[in-house]
Protein backbone atom coordinates (compact mmCIF):
# COMPACT_ATOMS: atom_id res chain seq x y z
CA UNK A 1 0.00 0.00 0.00
CA UNK A 2 1.75 3.54 -0.80
CA UNK A 3 1.43 5.83 1.68
CA UNK A 4 1.92 9.40 1.03
CA UNK A 5 4.58 11.84 2.42
CA UNK A 6 1.89 14.37 3.87
CA UNK A 7 -1.54 14.29 5.52
CA UNK A 8 -4.18 16.46 6.75
CA UNK A 9 -4.48 16.40 10.75
CA UNK A 10 -6.44 18.61 13.05
CA UNK A 11 -3.78 20.56 14.82
CA UNK A 12 -3.86 22.79 18.03
CA UNK A 13 -3.15 26.01 17.16
CA UNK A 14 -3.48 27.86 20.45
CA UNK A 15 -2.48 31.16 18.53
CA UNK A 16 -6.14 31.33 17.65
CA UNK A 17 -7.95 30.31 20.49
CA UNK A 18 -8.75 26.66 18.69
CA UNK A 19 -7.61 23.71 16.46
CA UNK A 20 -6.70 24.37 12.52
CA UNK A 21 -6.87 21.41 9.92
CA UNK A 22 -3.13 21.39 8.15
CA UNK A 23 -1.26 19.37 5.88
CA UNK A 24 1.91 18.06 8.43
CA UNK A 25 4.18 14.92 7.42
CA UNK A 26 3.39 11.90 7.95
CA UNK A 27 4.82 10.61 11.35
CA UNK A 28 8.04 8.70 11.33
CA UNK A 29 7.78 4.92 12.85
CA UNK A 30 9.90 4.35 16.04
CA UNK A 31 10.41 0.31 16.76
CA UNK A 32 7.07 -1.00 17.32
CA UNK A 33 4.90 0.76 16.05
CA UNK A 34 2.72 0.38 13.14
CA UNK A 35 1.17 3.42 10.97
CA UNK A 36 -2.66 3.30 10.46
CA UNK A 37 -4.85 4.54 7.86
CA UNK A 38 -7.60 6.39 10.08
CA UNK A 39 -10.96 5.38 8.68
CA UNK A 40 -13.31 7.21 11.62
CA UNK A 41 -12.72 8.96 14.54
CA UNK A 42 -14.97 9.60 17.48
CA UNK A 43 -14.82 12.71 19.93
CA UNK A 44 -14.61 12.63 23.89
CA UNK A 45 -14.55 15.60 25.96
CA UNK A 46 -10.77 15.06 27.01
CA UNK A 47 -10.32 16.45 23.15
CA UNK A 48 -11.88 19.37 23.60
CA UNK A 49 -10.50 20.23 26.94
CA UNK A 50 -7.04 19.84 25.37
CA UNK A 51 -7.82 22.40 23.24
CA UNK A 52 -9.15 24.62 25.64
CA UNK A 53 -6.32 24.24 28.02
CA UNK A 54 -4.31 21.46 27.95
CA UNK A 55 -2.85 21.04 24.47
CA UNK A 56 1.17 21.50 23.58
CA UNK A 57 1.86 23.40 21.19
CA UNK A 58 1.20 21.95 17.10
CA UNK A 59 0.24 18.75 18.84
CA UNK A 60 -2.06 16.26 16.90
CA UNK A 61 -5.59 16.70 18.65
CA UNK A 62 -7.72 13.21 19.49
CA UNK A 63 -7.70 9.96 21.14
CA UNK A 64 -10.59 7.55 19.40
CA UNK A 65 -9.43 6.23 16.19
CA UNK A 66 -10.32 2.65 13.92
CA UNK A 67 -8.87 2.49 10.45
CA UNK A 68 -6.75 -0.12 8.46
CA UNK A 69 -3.14 -1.00 9.15
CA UNK A 70 -0.61 0.37 6.11
CA UNK A 71 3.15 -0.14 7.04
CA UNK A 72 4.44 -2.60 9.58
CA UNK A 73 8.15 -1.69 9.85
CA UNK A 74 10.50 -5.06 10.29
CA UNK A 75 11.35 -4.12 13.88
CA UNK A 76 7.83 -4.07 15.21
CA UNK A 77 8.95 -6.31 18.65
CA UNK A 78 5.88 -7.23 20.43
CA UNK A 79 4.44 -8.44 17.26
CA UNK A 80 0.72 -10.15 17.09
CA UNK A 81 -0.77 -12.09 14.29
CA UNK A 82 -3.67 -9.38 13.65
CA UNK A 83 -0.60 -6.71 12.82
CA UNK A 84 -0.40 -7.55 9.16
CA UNK A 85 -0.89 -4.69 6.24
CA UNK A 86 -4.25 -4.23 5.48
CA UNK A 87 -5.90 -5.66 9.42
CA UNK A 88 -8.46 -3.13 10.58
CA UNK A 89 -7.71 -2.17 13.79
CA UNK A 90 -8.97 0.51 16.68
CA UNK A 91 -7.72 1.40 20.09
CA UNK A 92 -6.77 5.30 21.40
CA UNK A 93 -3.74 7.20 21.58
CA UNK A 94 -2.67 10.31 23.87
CA UNK A 95 -3.70 12.88 21.85
CA UNK A 96 -3.22 16.58 22.22
CA UNK A 97 -0.20 15.61 23.95
CA UNK A 98 2.52 15.10 20.46
CA UNK A 99 3.36 16.54 17.19
CA UNK A 100 2.96 12.98 15.57
CA UNK A 101 1.00 11.19 17.95
CA UNK A 102 -2.98 11.80 17.54
CA UNK A 103 -5.83 10.40 15.89
CA UNK A 104 -7.33 12.98 14.13
CA UNK A 105 -5.49 12.67 10.95
CA UNK A 106 -5.33 10.38 8.07
CA UNK A 107 -2.57 8.40 9.24
CA UNK A 108 -1.95 7.24 12.95
CA UNK A 109 0.93 5.81 14.61
CA UNK A 110 0.71 3.57 17.76
CA UNK A 111 2.57 0.80 19.21
CA UNK A 112 1.97 -2.40 17.33
CA UNK A 113 1.01 -4.65 20.89
CA UNK A 114 -1.74 -1.49 21.96
CA UNK A 115 -3.77 -1.59 19.11
CA UNK A 116 -7.18 -4.50 19.02
CA UNK A 117 -8.30 -6.10 15.71
CA UNK A 118 -11.83 -5.12 14.57
CA UNK A 119 -14.52 -8.12 14.55
CA UNK A 120 -15.59 -8.70 10.94
CA UNK A 121 -18.95 -7.87 11.73
CA UNK A 122 -18.18 -4.64 13.14
CA UNK A 123 -17.80 -1.24 11.17
CA UNK A 124 -15.52 1.30 11.74
CA UNK A 125 -17.96 3.80 12.41
CA UNK A 126 -18.64 1.32 15.42
CA UNK A 127 -15.29 -0.06 16.50
CA UNK A 128 -13.80 3.54 16.82
CA UNK A 129 -15.83 3.97 19.94
CA UNK A 130 -14.10 1.31 22.23
CA UNK A 131 -11.59 4.02 22.71
CA UNK A 132 -10.89 6.11 25.92
CA UNK A 133 -14.61 5.39 27.37
CA UNK A 134 -14.15 1.91 27.14
CA UNK A 135 -10.51 2.01 28.34
CA UNK A 136 -11.28 4.15 31.35
CA UNK A 137 -13.98 1.82 32.90
CA UNK A 138 -11.91 -1.02 32.87
CA UNK A 139 -8.94 0.99 33.91
CA UNK A 140 -11.23 2.48 37.00
CA UNK A 141 -12.67 -0.90 38.16
CA UNK A 142 -9.32 -2.41 38.21
CA UNK A 143 -8.96 -0.39 40.59
CA UNK A 144 -12.22 -1.28 43.00
CA UNK A 145 -10.76 -4.91 42.76
CA UNK A 146 -7.43 -3.78 44.18
CA UNK A 147 -5.20 -5.16 41.65
CA UNK A 148 -6.77 -8.65 41.41
CA UNK A 149 -7.35 -8.76 38.11
CA UNK A 150 -9.32 -10.13 36.06
CA UNK A 151 -11.92 -9.90 38.75
CA UNK A 152 -13.01 -13.03 40.86
CA UNK A 153 -17.58 -12.69 40.12
CA UNK A 154 -19.20 -10.36 43.27
CA UNK A 155 -22.80 -10.38 42.73
CA UNK A 156 -23.18 -7.08 44.90
CA UNK A 157 -24.80 -3.99 43.49
CA UNK A 158 -22.43 -1.43 41.92
CA UNK A 159 -23.50 2.18 41.44
CA UNK A 160 -22.78 4.23 38.31
CA UNK A 161 -23.17 7.55 38.37
CA UNK A 162 -23.83 8.92 34.85
CA UNK A 163 -24.64 5.80 33.15
CA UNK A 164 -25.51 7.38 29.50
CA UNK A 165 -21.92 8.96 29.54
CA UNK A 166 -19.63 7.15 27.29
CA UNK A 167 -17.77 5.80 30.32
CA UNK A 168 -20.95 5.13 32.08
CA UNK A 169 -22.81 3.03 29.46
CA UNK A 170 -19.35 0.45 28.95
CA UNK A 171 -18.78 0.64 32.71
CA UNK A 172 -22.79 -0.70 32.97
CA UNK A 173 -21.62 -3.58 30.80
CA UNK A 174 -17.81 -4.22 32.99
CA UNK A 175 -19.67 -4.27 35.75
CA UNK A 176 -22.66 -6.84 34.93
CA UNK A 177 -19.47 -9.19 33.27
CA UNK A 178 -17.92 -8.98 36.95
CA UNK A 179 -21.36 -10.40 38.35
CA UNK A 180 -22.73 -6.71 39.74
CA UNK A 181 -26.05 -5.77 40.02
CA UNK A 182 -26.03 -2.61 38.27
CA UNK A 183 -27.80 0.60 39.16
CA UNK A 184 -27.58 3.72 37.63
CA UNK A 185 -28.22 7.60 37.47
CA UNK A 186 -28.95 9.08 34.05
CA UNK A 187 -31.07 11.57 32.44
CA UNK A 188 -34.55 10.68 31.84
CA UNK A 189 -34.47 10.37 28.03
CA UNK A 190 -31.80 7.80 28.45
CA UNK A 191 -33.46 5.42 30.48
CA UNK A 192 -34.50 3.19 27.91
CA UNK A 193 -30.66 3.54 26.32
CA UNK A 194 -28.65 2.38 29.84
CA UNK A 195 -31.48 -0.47 30.49
CA UNK A 196 -30.54 -1.43 27.05
CA UNK A 197 -26.95 -1.46 28.05
CA UNK A 198 -27.54 -4.07 30.96
CA UNK A 199 -29.12 -1.50 34.04
CA UNK A 200 -31.26 -3.36 36.30
CA UNK A 201 -32.43 0.00 37.82
CA UNK A 202 -32.32 3.75 36.97
CA UNK A 203 -32.89 6.91 38.57
CA UNK A 204 -32.82 10.58 37.71
CA UNK A 205 -30.56 12.06 38.52
CA UNK A 206 -31.80 15.52 38.38
CA UNK A 207 -34.42 13.67 41.08
CA UNK A 208 -31.59 14.58 44.03
CA UNK A 209 -32.32 13.72 47.17
CA UNK A 210 -35.24 11.85 46.04
CA UNK A 211 -32.86 9.40 43.42
CA UNK A 212 -30.79 9.04 46.19
CA UNK A 213 -33.10 7.36 48.19
CA UNK A 214 -34.87 5.36 45.63
CA UNK A 215 -30.81 3.81 45.38
CA UNK A 216 -30.92 3.17 48.97
CA UNK A 217 -34.44 1.53 48.66
CA UNK A 218 -33.59 -0.81 45.61
CA UNK A 219 -30.13 -1.76 47.14
CA UNK A 220 -31.52 -2.33 50.35
CA UNK A 221 -29.48 0.22 52.36
CA UNK A 222 -26.71 1.59 50.08
CA UNK A 223 -23.80 0.95 47.90
CA UNK A 224 -20.21 0.06 48.72
CA UNK A 225 -19.16 0.17 45.62
CA UNK A 226 -19.56 2.96 42.86
CA UNK A 227 -17.88 4.45 39.88
CA UNK A 228 -18.93 8.22 39.62
CA UNK A 229 -18.51 8.45 36.00
CA UNK A 230 -18.99 12.83 35.34
CA UNK A 231 -16.52 13.39 38.62
CA UNK A 232 -17.97 17.21 39.42
CA UNK A 233 -18.55 18.29 43.08
CA UNK A 234 -22.47 17.52 42.78
CA UNK A 235 -22.05 14.24 41.18
CA UNK A 236 -19.39 13.27 43.70
CA UNK A 237 -22.01 14.35 46.76
CA UNK A 238 -25.02 12.20 44.85
CA UNK A 239 -22.46 9.21 44.21
CA UNK A 240 -21.03 9.07 47.96
CA UNK A 241 -24.67 10.03 50.07
CA UNK A 242 -25.37 6.61 48.24
CA UNK A 243 -22.81 4.67 50.49
CA UNK A 244 -24.23 1.98 52.49
CA UNK A 245 -22.40 2.36 56.33
CA UNK A 246 -19.35 0.77 56.39
CA UNK A 247 -15.96 0.58 53.88
CA UNK A 248 -17.05 1.40 50.36
CA UNK A 249 -14.73 1.71 46.68
CA UNK A 250 -15.47 4.82 45.37
CA UNK A 251 -13.86 5.38 41.93
CA UNK A 252 -13.40 8.97 40.37
CA UNK A 253 -12.43 10.13 37.01
CA UNK A 254 -11.49 13.97 37.74
CA UNK A 255 -9.94 15.26 40.88
CA UNK A 256 -12.06 14.30 43.72
CA UNK A 257 -14.00 17.12 45.56
CA UNK A 258 -12.51 17.26 48.73
CA UNK A 259 -15.43 18.64 50.67
CA UNK A 260 -18.13 16.46 48.77
CA UNK A 261 -15.71 12.72 49.51
CA UNK A 262 -15.18 13.71 53.34
CA UNK A 263 -18.29 13.56 54.76
CA UNK A 264 -17.23 9.62 54.45
CA UNK A 265 -14.03 8.49 55.39
CA UNK A 266 -14.70 5.00 55.36
CA UNK A 267 -15.60 5.06 51.57
CA UNK A 268 -11.93 4.56 50.02
CA UNK A 269 -11.99 7.22 47.26
CA UNK A 270 -9.80 6.44 43.86
CA UNK A 271 -8.88 8.64 40.82
CA UNK A 272 -7.43 7.26 37.74
CA UNK A 273 -6.19 8.65 34.54
CA UNK A 274 -6.06 6.95 31.59
CA UNK A 275 -2.88 8.42 30.19
CA UNK A 276 -0.85 6.62 32.81
CA UNK A 277 -1.58 3.14 30.86
CA UNK A 278 0.89 4.58 27.59
CA UNK A 279 4.83 3.94 28.59
CA UNK A 280 6.12 7.04 28.84
CA UNK A 281 6.38 9.47 31.53
CA UNK A 282 4.59 12.75 30.93
CA UNK A 283 2.92 16.00 31.91
CA UNK A 284 -0.45 16.96 32.79
CA UNK A 285 -1.76 19.83 33.59
CA UNK A 286 -2.76 24.14 32.05
CA UNK A 287 -0.58 24.99 28.82
CA UNK A 288 -0.02 28.12 31.10
CA UNK A 289 0.36 26.59 34.64
CA UNK A 290 1.39 24.14 36.98
CA UNK A 291 1.75 20.57 35.70
CA UNK A 292 1.97 17.61 37.50
CA UNK A 293 4.66 14.56 36.49
CA UNK A 294 3.57 10.98 36.00
CA UNK A 295 6.24 8.58 35.19
CA UNK A 296 6.10 5.43 33.12
CA UNK A 297 4.59 2.92 34.84
CA UNK A 298 5.26 -0.70 33.85
CA UNK A 299 2.59 -2.55 35.68
CA UNK A 300 -0.21 -0.30 33.69
CA UNK A 301 1.89 -0.64 30.28
CA UNK A 302 1.33 -4.38 31.08
CA UNK A 303 -2.36 -3.85 32.08
CA UNK A 304 -2.97 -1.93 28.81
CA UNK A 305 -1.67 -5.24 26.91
CA UNK A 306 -3.71 -7.58 28.31
CA UNK A 307 -6.62 -5.38 27.69
CA UNK A 308 -6.01 -5.00 24.33
CA UNK A 309 -5.46 -9.04 23.42
CA UNK A 310 -8.82 -9.22 25.10
CA UNK A 311 -10.90 -6.73 23.77
CA UNK A 312 -12.26 -9.12 20.91
CA UNK A 313 -13.27 -11.36 23.24
CA UNK A 314 -15.20 -9.12 25.08
CA UNK A 315 -16.90 -8.07 22.25
CA UNK A 316 -17.50 -11.64 21.03
CA UNK A 317 -19.44 -12.09 24.59
CA UNK A 318 -21.68 -9.39 23.54
CA UNK A 319 -19.72 -6.19 24.61
CA UNK A 320 -21.92 -3.39 23.12
CA UNK A 321 -20.52 -0.38 21.06
CA UNK A 322 -21.72 3.26 21.77
CA UNK A 323 -24.14 4.48 20.15
CA UNK A 324 -23.56 6.85 17.37
CA UNK A 325 -24.06 9.92 15.29
CA UNK A 326 -22.59 10.29 11.95
CA UNK A 327 -20.89 13.90 11.90
CA UNK A 328 -19.35 14.76 8.05
CA UNK A 329 -15.43 14.89 7.86
CA UNK A 330 -12.27 16.42 9.35
CA UNK A 331 -12.95 19.43 8.85
CA UNK A 332 -16.46 19.46 10.71
CA UNK A 333 -14.85 18.12 13.96
CA UNK A 334 -14.34 21.60 15.54
CA UNK A 335 -17.89 22.10 15.74
CA UNK A 336 -18.51 18.64 17.38
CA UNK A 337 -16.07 20.51 20.25
CA UNK A 338 -18.31 23.41 20.31
CA UNK A 339 -21.28 21.27 20.06
CA UNK A 340 -19.60 19.65 23.58
CA UNK A 341 -18.81 22.13 25.17
CA UNK A 342 -22.63 23.46 25.34
CA UNK A 343 -23.47 20.03 26.48
CA UNK A 344 -25.52 18.92 23.39
CA UNK A 345 -24.11 15.29 23.18
CA UNK A 346 -26.48 13.03 25.13
CA UNK A 347 -26.24 9.22 25.55
CA UNK A 348 -23.85 8.77 21.84
CA UNK A 349 -20.60 9.64 20.56
CA UNK A 350 -20.30 12.03 17.16
CA UNK A 351 -18.34 10.40 14.97
CA UNK A 352 -16.22 11.68 11.72
CA UNK A 353 -15.31 9.99 8.42
CA UNK A 354 -11.40 10.31 7.81
CA UNK A 355 -10.68 8.83 4.51
N1 LIG B 1 -9.63 10.14 34.23
C1 LIG B 1 -9.68 9.75 32.99
O1 LIG B 1 -8.74 9.11 32.51
C2 LIG B 1 -10.91 10.03 32.16
C3 LIG B 1 -11.16 9.22 31.05
C4 LIG B 1 -12.32 9.45 30.31
C5 LIG B 1 -13.18 10.50 30.65
N2 LIG B 1 -12.86 11.31 31.68
C6 LIG B 1 -13.77 12.41 32.05
O2 LIG B 1 -14.99 11.81 32.46
C7 LIG B 1 -16.09 12.62 32.09
C8 LIG B 1 -17.09 11.78 31.30
O3 LIG B 1 -16.54 11.43 30.03
P1 LIG B 1 -17.48 10.74 28.94
O4 LIG B 1 -16.75 10.66 27.68
O5 LIG B 1 -18.06 9.51 29.49
O6 LIG B 1 -18.63 11.85 28.84
P2 LIG B 1 -19.79 12.05 27.75
O7 LIG B 1 -20.14 10.76 27.12
O8 LIG B 1 -19.43 13.19 26.88
O9 LIG B 1 -20.95 12.54 28.73
C9 LIG B 1 -22.19 12.93 28.21
C10 LIG B 1 -23.23 12.47 29.21
O10 LIG B 1 -22.96 13.07 30.48
C11 LIG B 1 -24.17 13.07 31.19
N3 LIG B 1 -24.11 14.09 32.24
C12 LIG B 1 -23.71 15.36 32.11
N4 LIG B 1 -23.80 15.99 33.32
C13 LIG B 1 -24.28 15.08 34.20
C14 LIG B 1 -24.58 15.10 35.58
N5 LIG B 1 -24.42 16.22 36.32
N6 LIG B 1 -25.00 13.96 36.15
C15 LIG B 1 -25.17 12.83 35.42
N7 LIG B 1 -24.91 12.74 34.11
C16 LIG B 1 -24.48 13.86 33.51
C17 LIG B 1 -25.25 13.34 30.18
O11 LIG B 1 -26.33 12.58 30.63
P3 LIG B 1 -27.87 12.84 30.25
O12 LIG B 1 -27.89 13.31 28.83
O13 LIG B 1 -28.50 11.49 30.47
O14 LIG B 1 -28.38 13.89 31.21
C18 LIG B 1 -24.63 12.84 28.85
O15 LIG B 1 -25.28 11.68 28.37
C19 LIG B 1 -15.50 13.80 31.33
O16 LIG B 1 -15.35 14.89 32.22
C20 LIG B 1 -14.14 13.30 30.88
O17 LIG B 1 -13.22 14.35 30.67
C21 LIG B 1 -11.75 11.09 32.46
Amino acid sequence: MSVPKTMKAVVENSAQDGVVVKDIPIPPLEDNEVLIKVHHVTLNPTDWKHVDALSTTDSIIGCDYAGTVVAVPGSVAHQRDHIKIGTRVAGWVHGGHYKTRGAFAEYLKVPADLTFPIPDDMPTEEACTFGVPFYTAFHALKYSQKGAWPPGLDDSWFLVYGGSSGVGLFTIQLAKMMGHKVVTACGARNIDLVKSYGADAVVEYKAGENAINMIKQITGGGVHKALDCISLPESNAFTIACFAPGKGQMNVILPPDAKAVSVRPDVDVQMTLLYTLWERAFEFGPRDGPKMSFPALPQELEFHRELVVRIPQYIAAGFKALPIEKRGGINDIEQGFADMRDGKLSGKRYVYAIA
